[in-house]
């Protein structure tokens, strides 16, 4: 364990950088390895969930070489991935599983992934099914969970596969093995989620095309067994992790707090057009896009704040945010009301109810009702004087670490080891622009 507390803060000023996006990261991984050439990859969130994926990439043969803040991948060429020796030990990390199982389902090889406690209880059947659709056999824990061995093809059925579930995780692994297969796949998308995958894709050369109905509906279609072409990628910083940031410049006075070169692909800053809606002063600009992702410098500075209801549509696009949104809400005027929570429970912990658990220790009024979380703080205060469990979840650490900079006594957590699966720093970087954290 290692245990942090935090403290008031007078304000916080400055001009940051933020390590880089988590979802980016891993596709570059993926991506490049099957490609032909060497990738070279800048600004790679170096985090223990990059690592696994890097690892695991490792171990099917992928020659990765790691330079100071650049990597090379040596891709092996589609469908060329070996199998492994080992067990493949996936940590924490969700993304790493969800779309490696797709990944492997078409390839010919036979493989087990595991992970660490929280990710061998996370539902694996939402990338089991499609994977047992285009031939591969899984085996897995209860039918669900992992540890899982996955048995491989190397004739990959072409599938049409109608997303129910807004996950881009799910969406990912249909596309990952879709590479592989002789023909079209395609996936029918009713609400949209983030699209990192299908932007790296054909920043690849992939065929792949992704067609809108007019319902908002979209048809991603990927034409499989094409050369995938190494190319450069700069990765910008992870919208999911300013967050953090953000929120905390909006609630302690007198803060004024730049972020610079964030990603701000629209499937996934939910958060900062609900943030503007609850009278957040935020501004966006020096706007870029570099393989096919745009990013750009944000600007906070601390402002009133009102409460708000999140529609579940939106979700999707938030869905990493709703830790930190419960802070920003417990410091706002009125009810906020945050809808269709259903995939937290998912999460690295189940977050309905460690957000609850956590709003209770600040004496923040909130209940849950049909998945959905109402919160009102009538006093706007945050108690603090508590010991916050984080169920080893790493956005709830950092959630309750920025409740401390306006808590009216210090927030003590129970362990801070599981930041370094997103975003090893965030400490350091939130103590140089005036947070208080102290490690026990
Ligand atoms: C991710 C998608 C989201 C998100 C996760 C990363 C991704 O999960 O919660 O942190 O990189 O595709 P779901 O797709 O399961 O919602």
């Amino acid at each position: 364990m290692k245990p942090v507390t935090s403290s008031n803060s007078p304000s916080l000023n400055g001009s940051i950088f933020i390590p880089g996006d988590k979802s980016i990261s891993h596709r570059s991984l993926m991506i490049s390895s099957l490609a032909n050439g060497k990738t070279k990859i800048k600004g790679i969130l170096q985090s223990q969930d990059i690592i696994k994926t890097k690892d695991a990439l490792e171990k099917m043969g992928v020659t990765i070489s790691n330079f100071e803040d650049e990597l090379e991948v040596h891709g092996v060429g589609s469908g060329g991935l070996l199998e492994p020796d080992n067990i493949i030990d996936l940590g924490n990390s969700g993304t790493s599983a969800r779309l490696l199982i797709g990944l492997i389902s078409s390839h010919k090889m036979t493989a087990t992934l595991t992970g660490d406690e929280s990710l061998i209880q996370r539902p694996m059947k939402r990338v089991i099914d499609p994977a047992n659709r285009i031939g591969a056999k899984i085996i897995a824990k209860n039918g669900d969970k992992l540890p899982l061995t996955i048995f491989g093809t190397d004739d990959p059925l072409p599938i049409s596969y109608n997303l129910t579930l807004p996950s881009a995780q799910v969406k990912s692994s249909i596309l990952l093995a879709g590479l592989q297969s002789a023909g079209e796949t395609s996936i029918e998308e009713t609400i949209p989620s983030r699209d990192h995958t299908e932007r790296m894709l054909e920043y690849f050369g992939a065929k792949i095309s992704v067609n809108k109905e007019k319902s908002n509906k979209k048809i991603i279609s990927i034409k499989g067994q094409h050369d995938l072409y190494a190319s450069e990628i700069l990765i910008p910083g992870d919208f999911s992790s300013a967050a953090f940031f953000i929120v905390a410049a909006l609630i302690v006075p007198n803060s004024n707090l730049e972020i610079k070169n964030i990603g701000i692909n629209p499937h996934r800053i939910g958060l900062l057009n609900i943030l503007k809606e609850m009278g957040g002063k935020i501004e966006i600009y020096n706007k870029k896009i570099n393989n096919n992702e745009p990013s750009a410098d944000i600007k906070v500075l601390s402002s009133e704040l009102t409460g708000v209801d999140v529609p579940p549509s939106i979700s999707p696009s938030m869905i990493d945010e709703y830790p930190i949104l419960s802070i920003a809400a417990s410091k706002a005027k009125g009810e906020t009301v945050l809808r269709g929570l259903e995939e937290l429970k998912y999460k690295e912990s189940n977050r309905l109810k460690s957000i609850i658990k956590m709003l209770e220790k600040f004496d923040v009024n909130v209940r849950e009702s049909n998945e959905n979380l109402i919160i009102e703080n009538k006093s706007q205060n945050i108690s603090g004087n508590c010991l916050i469990n984080t169920f080893k979840d790493h956005r709830i650490c950092m959630s309750a670490v920025i409740a401390g900079l306006v808590s009216q006594g210090p927030i003590h957590i129970d362990d801070s080891r599981m930041i370094d699966t997103s975003f090893p720093g965030f400490i350091e970087i939130f103590n140089s622009i005036g947070g208080r954290v102290t490690e026990k």
